[in-house]
Parts: C-alpha cells; sequence; structure tokens
C-alpha cells in the first residue's frame, strides 16, 4: 500500500530520524554506501574509537579534521530544507540525528537531538571540559594527514572531537529525549541511514510498537514489517520536497 501524504499534514506529532544519507547530497561521503562509503575505505577500528585516538591522536584529529572542514564546505541541500519547512507546517516536529555535521541546523532546524555528538563540540580527552578556542578553517586536508590536536587550557589534556566513538555511550539527555519522542508520535520518518548501529536503530521499532505510522526514505529498499511501516525509495532531497508539496500544497 502507498504512503498517503495525508498522514503527514494530519499527524499530532512527527519525529524525523535522519543518518549520514540525507547530507549525502550535500556531498558528504556516507558510512556504508557500497565503494563511496567511509567505512568501505577506513577501517572505524583505526579511526572511531577511543583507543585509535590514544594510539594515534594525531591520525584521529586529522580525520576528523577532514570531516569537520568538508562539512563546513558543504551546504544543506533540499532534504534538510525541506525538513526546517516541515516544523513549520505540523504541530509538533522532533528531528533526531545520528549525524555529527550542522547542516539540519544551517538548514534553519533547531533543538536538534544529536545522539553521535557533533563535529562542532570538540572537548579535552583528559578532563572532557569543552575546548572553546575557534578551529581552524583552512582548506580541507588531504584525508588521512595527521594534524596534531591542540591542547586544553586546563589541564594541557589532548582535545578530542566532540563525536560519539564505536563503543561509547551516546549522550544521555538526546537519547532520552528521542526515546520518549518516538513513544510519543504518531508518524516517525525515517530519513537516510542503515539502521545497523545500536542504540540508535531501537527508534523506528519504539515508534512502531506505540502505534506510529513508520515511512523509510532511502534509495536502497528497507525491509518493511507491519502494516503502519512504508518506503519510498530514492535519494532524500527529492522525495522530501515533493511529501511536502502532496501534503501541503506547497
Ligand atoms: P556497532 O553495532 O558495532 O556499533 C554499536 C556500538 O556503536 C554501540 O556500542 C553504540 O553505542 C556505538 N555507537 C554509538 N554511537 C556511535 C557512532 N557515532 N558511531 C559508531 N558507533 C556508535 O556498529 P556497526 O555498524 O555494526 O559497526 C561495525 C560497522 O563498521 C559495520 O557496518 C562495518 O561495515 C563497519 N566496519 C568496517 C570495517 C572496514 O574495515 N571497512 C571494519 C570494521 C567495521
Ligand atoms: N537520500 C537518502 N538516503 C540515502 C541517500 C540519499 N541521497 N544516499 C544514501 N542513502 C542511504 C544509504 O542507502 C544508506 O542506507 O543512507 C544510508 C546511510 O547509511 P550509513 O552510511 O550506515 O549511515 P548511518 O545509518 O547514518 O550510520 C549510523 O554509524 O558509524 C556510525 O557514526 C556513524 O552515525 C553513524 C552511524
Amino acid at each position: 500500500m502507498e504512503f498517503n501524504a495525508d498522514r503527514l499534514r494530519e499527524a499530532r506529532h512527527v519525529v524525523v530520524f535522519t543518518g549520514a544519507g540525507v547530507s549525502a547530497e550535500s556531498g558528504i561521503p556516507t558510512f556504508r554506501d557500497a565503494l563511496t562509503g567511509l567505512w568501505e575505505r577506513f577501517d572505524p577500528a583505526e579511526l572511531a574509537t577511543a583507543d585509535a585516538f590514544r594510539r594515534d591522536p594525531a591520525l584521529v584529529w586529522g580525520w576528523y579534521e577532514w570531516r569537520r572542514r568538508k562539512a563546513l564546505q558543504a551546504q544543506p541541500n533540499p532534504a534538510h530544507r525541506a525538513i526546517a519547512e516541515l516544523a513549520r507546517w505540523v504541530p509538533k516536529l522532533t528531528l533526531v540525528t545520528q549525524n555529527v555535521d550542522d547542516l539540519h541546523e544551517r538548514a534553519g532546524s533547531r533543538d536538534v537531538l544529536h545522539l553521535h555528538g557533533s563535529l562542532s563540540a570538540p572537548r579535552c580527552f583528559a578532563c572532557a571540559r569543552p575546548y572553546r578556542q575557534a578551529l581552524p578553517v583552512p582548506d580541507v586536508p588531504e584525508v588521512g594527514a595527521r594534524i596534531e590536536p591542540p591542547r586544553c587550557p586546563h589541564c594541557n589534556g589532548k582535545i578530542r572531537p566532540g563525536v560519539v566513538w564505536f563503543g561509547e555511550a551516546l549522550p544521555e539527555k538526546a537519547l532520552r529525549e528521542a526515546f520518549a519522542a518516538a513513544r510519543d508520535c504518531d508518524l516517525l520518518l525515517s530519513v537516510g541511514t542503515s539502521g545497523v548501529v545500536q542504540p540508535a536503530a531501537q527508534i523506528p521499532l519504539i515508534a512502531q510498537e506505540n502505534g506510529a505510522t513508520v515511512l523509510h526514505i532511502n534509495p536502497q529498499p528497507v525491509l518493511l514489517g507491519g502494516e503502519r511501516v512504508f518506503g519510498l525509495v530514492g535519494k532524500a532531497g527529492e522525495i522530501l520536497p515533493d511529501l511536502l508539496r502532496r501534503a501541503f500544497g506547497r
């Protein structure tokens, strides 16, 4: 059965749950797309864990600087803008993202719940204090370039990216609010995620278990289970603006 756009117009509380795919059309690589995914080109164990940072802080800091500066050079795409627009048309919208870029915010979204942290929130690896000095924004370094991390002004510890690494706990408040929104919503749009990383991947399931309709938007068909679970196969930057036009005539 086809997803009826009326559900979007009639929704009381919409949760939008995004992954790397929502930023793909902004030129930011995803993690698990065949050939282009970051985890097909790099080993997360060498780059996205606390042990990797202990072993080689300059390699890890350099890799995240490459990602941060690429994100700064990127622009929000029509998917980010449609999500920011949707917040104006429904009574309540909660935006939950696994992404660490700030493209949702730059498209106008507010109160974004970042389950995996943010590239713009570095902190000290030793004392955990936020690092508030301005980070340089020169050209994007060669991927894999070693860049010595800055030092903490309080304890001289090494500064780490403010992202959640494999095996690390997710920010408790963001996760709690995301689970609460999933339980309360009547419609959840899952946009551009492979749904393989826990505990974030629970969110669409929690919404479904609590009676919400779930719509997956992804160029890869998503395995659908349940009568209130739908899929639109295609790019978020094309599907979301069309969905808003069909639902709100704009
Ligand atoms: P996972 O299921 O191993 O991740 C679960 C853990 O990730 C949990 O502890 C969770 O709390 C934590 N987590 C929380 N936030 C995270 C974040 N921002 N980023 C990553 N994890 C976070 O995840 P996974 O997807 O199964 O990890 C393995 C993935 O990495 C596989 O998809 C595999 O394709 C890829 N991988 C690739 C290579 C390679 O060399 N190409 C090697 C190993 C793994
Ligand atoms: N529009 C919508 N979806 C897209 C697009 C697009 N234009 N391009 C790719 N996709 C889809 C892919 O088909 C894939 O299913 O986006 C999904 C991206 O999945 P992943 O690369 O696994 O990214 P994500 O689901 O966000 O990964 C979750 O894993 O390693 C961690 O920290 C990382 O937060 C990330 C988490």
